[in-house]
């Protein structure tokens, strides 16, 4: 299903998670060969690019290859949030995403992330500068409420929509709960049923049904899978074609398992160096071998390489 956001064409409604320490560049390539269609950074701190933190380079880089990709930025000062976002806009982002439902304590204290959600009057001074300021779409991605006592997704959406934002993402699960119980879909369908403006799904899609049962239930317009993505950036074309068809494939065979852990490694190894790359590849193969026999004493031996070519001797001859 085609999705259009703000101007911006999408080629489906399939669409990839931010995830820190996961959606880095060579991870998002690997997803698009798979049919994604849009993909977000990793979170990148506001404050962060104000003060020139080196972190931020590498987080920001996109290739034209993985287009469209959305530049996620988190923050919680109007002013530093909307004025980053009008100076890095002119990058080779689709949209400017606000991070408004990450759960992590450090972000929560800091008045970021889902904390937010506490506020909706700050929400709206954030979002309305964002709009002002920014010519590219802008977006924002929030959860179902803070906690259970203050569930107030469809007011952040009805904000979102009056602030003259272009999407909405919404996570099924309170920041109480971190990702933990099962994610409610049906505050997915009740912000759908509240705004206009397209409405992203996310939380529990692990399989092409899943993403089909989600479409079902809540009408959302765009699928957005983050756990289900990880060693697994087959979902995508798994999905689609589920979606299209109604005919199920099943999982990759070994060679193309090999060859896409293979092809991972070394895209990191491109974008990050010999030794991070693959100290980067440890938690990426512990989710590419969920499952596969012998597995923990290959993950065990892989992380004892610290170079390509035990790497490769070793993934050639253990899966
Ligand atoms: C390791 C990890 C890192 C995440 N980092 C971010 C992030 O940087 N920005 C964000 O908006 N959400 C982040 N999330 C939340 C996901 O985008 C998503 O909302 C959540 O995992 C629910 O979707 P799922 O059930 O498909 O995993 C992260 C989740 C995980 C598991």
């Amino acid at each position: 299903m085609k999705l259009k956001i703000g101007n911006v064409e999408l080629e489906n409604n399939l669409i990839l998670a931010p995830m820190a320490g996961v959606t880095d560049l060579p991870f998002r390539l690997l997803c698009k060969e798979q049919g994604c269609g849009l993909m977000y950074t990793e979170m990148v701190s506001a404050k962060a690019i104000l003060y020139k933190n080196r972190n931020t380079g590498p987080l920001m880089e996109v290739r034209p290859e993985e287009e469209p990709v959305a530049l996620q930025l988190f923050g919680s000062d109007p002013e530093i949030v909307s004025d980053i976002a009008a100076q890095v806009e002119d990058g080779p982002y689709a949209f400017i995403d606000i991070n408004m439902g990450c759960p992590v304590p450090k972000i929560v204290n800091n008045g970021e992330g889902s904390a937010l959600m506490k506020n909706p009057k700050l929400v709206e001074e954030i979002l309305t500068a964002l709009v002002k300021k920014v010519k590219k779409p802008v977006t924002v991605k929030f959860r179902k409420g803070f906690d259970d006592d203050h569930i107030n997704a469809v007011e952040i959406a009805r904000i979102a929509e009056s602030c003259g934002v272009s999407a909405v993402a919404v996570h099924g699960r309170t920041r109480a709960q971190f990702y933990s119980g099962k994610a409610d879909w049906d505050i997915i369908r009740q912000v759908k049923e509240a705004v206009k403006i397209p409405v992203i799904g996310n939380g529990d899609i692990f399989t092409p049904e899943d993403a089909k049962r989600m479409l079902y239930e809540t009408g959302c317009d765009g699928l957005m899978i983050a756990r289900g993505a990880k060693g697994n950036p087959w979902i995508f074309s798994r999905t689609l074609h589920y979606l299209e068809t109604g005919e199920l494939l099943g999982p990759p065979d070994k060679e193309e398992l090999k060859e896409t852990i293979l092809r991972h490694a070394q895209l990191q190894i491109q974008f990050k160096g010999e030794y991070l790359g693959l100290c980067e590849m440890r938690k990426h193969l512990s989710w590419y071998t969920v499952g596969l026999p012998h597995s923990s004493s290959l993950r065990n031996d892989v992380n004892q390489t610290e170079t390509w070519e035990d790497f490769y001797n070793l993934i050639q001859s253990r899966i």
